[in-house]
């Protein structure tokens, strides 16, 4: 039986319908509030607005939780690998062994990037940042793999090959920015296996794969593979909306997700700790600025719109850190210096009593750097991971029969009407 709660605006009464998520969730279904009372809402950043219902992933921001298609990150990542995950994200279920073994025999079929593209690569200004190359090259696989039609095999085929094209893209970027020869993918290695040999593998040095980096690289897509509605996301379920095709939607996202405050801030955690490593800063000094109202400057790495307390994904994030840092006897001062922030941001009242913790990103960097990913490609490597999602978000905009096209509204506070003075008038 249908909730309902009710509203008087200007006297008069009005009942709106509650909608109720499978873990509880309540929100008021307002579709038709403008046109029963001639209002709106007005939520800058959408803290207090669902854009949409999904069955994809739940967050609960309170308890620390994140569960895709129900299954908490946690056994994700300890039990599944990122090939696994991105089939759960986008198809709802686990795939049997029949179906994880032909996503991969799909997934290395549709490996190969059109070899035209290396143009557009070598033409890139040398100090572009790849997640501009990466936004724009994504867009352009549409120019060379159209999608005839939105009937399902095709939409199958598009999405896997941007699955699949993806890391090729990345590695390349990497490959020819530094002036080398790129490499191909092998039809015998993982998905993770696969990038890492593409970006690490030299005709003069092979590169040695070894498991504990693949699986660590598995574990850190793993943690960033979705996050409901966060800004990149709904930017691809917007620019979408415009029934736009799957390459440019995801292109938006790359492109929201380059952002500091967003997946940016991986790059942007580092930057902050080699500053503090190289004198520039101390970490006494880092919290003051981070805390006053008069200094732009943000403690990156901590803080989020959803999770008011320890982010899930960085407590797993800094068990990797270690783990992956002992197992190759690596000592990196950036994580002593990471410790030591988040010990005084953590004892500091301004952090308490705004709930802010470490996020996904305030590790991450210092695992990627131990496997060797240079820091400009840091973001490129959030969006990797971030693609089975953004995916099946947009998959799930294209099945929903009520998808509308995303257009808010806005309170309008400019002049009013006023008359058009001709130039010569003019003051
Ligand atoms: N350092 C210092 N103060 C902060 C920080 C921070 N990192 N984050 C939030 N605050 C303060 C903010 O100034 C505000 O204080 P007051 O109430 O006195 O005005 C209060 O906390 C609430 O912040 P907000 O800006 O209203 O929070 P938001 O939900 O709009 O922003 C955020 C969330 C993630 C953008 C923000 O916490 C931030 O800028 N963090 C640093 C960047 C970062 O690490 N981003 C990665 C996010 S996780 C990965 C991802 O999803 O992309």
């Amino acid at each position: 039986m249908t909730e309902y709660v009710k509203m008087i605006i200007e006297g008069k009464e009005y009942e709106f319908p509650v909608v109720i998520g499978t873990e509880g969730e309540r929100g008021i279904d307002i579709t038709t509030l403008r046109q029963k009372t001639g209002y709106i809402t007005l939520d800058p950043g959408f803290g207090n607005t669902g854009s949409c219902e999904s069955k994809i992933t739940f967050m609960d921001g309170e308890k620390g939780i994140l569960r895709y298609r129900g299954i908490p990150v946690e056994d994700l990542a300890e039990h599944s690998t990122f090939k696994e995950t991105a089939f759960l994200l986008i198809n709802g279920v686990l795939p049997t062994r029949a179906q994880l073994n032909r996503f991969s025999v799909l997934l290395n079929d549709h490996s190969l990037v059109h070899e035209d593209m290396q143009i557009f690569y070598q033409n890139f200004p040398r100090a572009s940042h790849p997640m501009g190359i990466l936004s724009s090259m994504v867009n352009a696989l549409r120019s060379f793999y159209p999608v005839l039609q939105m009937i399902e095999e095709e939409i199958n085929i598009t999405v896997t090959r941007l699955l699949s094209k993806i890391r090729t893209m990345a590695a390349m970027s990497y490959k020819i920015s530094r002036g080398h020869k790129v490499v191909y993918p092998r039809p015998d290695l993982s998905y993770c296996g696969n990038f890492l040999n593409m970006m690490f593998d030299t005709p003069v040095r092979p590169y040695e794969i070894d498991e504990d980096v693949v699986n660590a690289l598995s574990v850190l897509w793993i943690l960033h593979a979705d996050h409901e509605q966060n800004c990149s996301t709904s930017a691809v379920r917007v620019v979408g909306s415009g029934r736009v095709n799957l390459y440019a939607s995801i292109s938006a996202g790359i492109a929201a997700l380059w952002g500091p405050l967003h997946g940016g801030a991986n790059q942007k955690v580092i930057e902050m700790l080699k500053m503090i490593h190289q004198g520039g800063e101390n970490v006494k000094k880092i919290i003051e600025r981070a805390k006053d109202k008069n200094d732009p400057f943000r403690l990156m790495g901590f803080g989020h719109r959803v999770y008011k307390t320890y982010d899930p994904r960085a407590k797993i994030m800094k068990k990797m850190c270690h783990r992956v840092l002992n197992k190759f006897k690596i000592e990196d001062p950036l994580l002593d210096i990471a410790m030591e922030l988040e010990e005084a941001a953590v004892n500091d009242d301004y952090f308490l009593e705004r709930n802010l913790y470490p996020n996904v990103d305030f590790y991450s960097g210092i695992v990627l750097r131990a496997m060797g990913i240079p820091t400009n490609m840091f973001t490129v490597m959030f969006a990797i991971g971030r693609l089975p999602g953004w995916i099946a978000q947009w998959k799930e905009s294209v099945d929903d029969p009520d998808w509308r096209i995303a257009r808010p509204r806005q309170i309008y506070q400019g002049q009013q009407v006023s008359r058009y003075i001709p130039l010569d008038e003019r003051g």
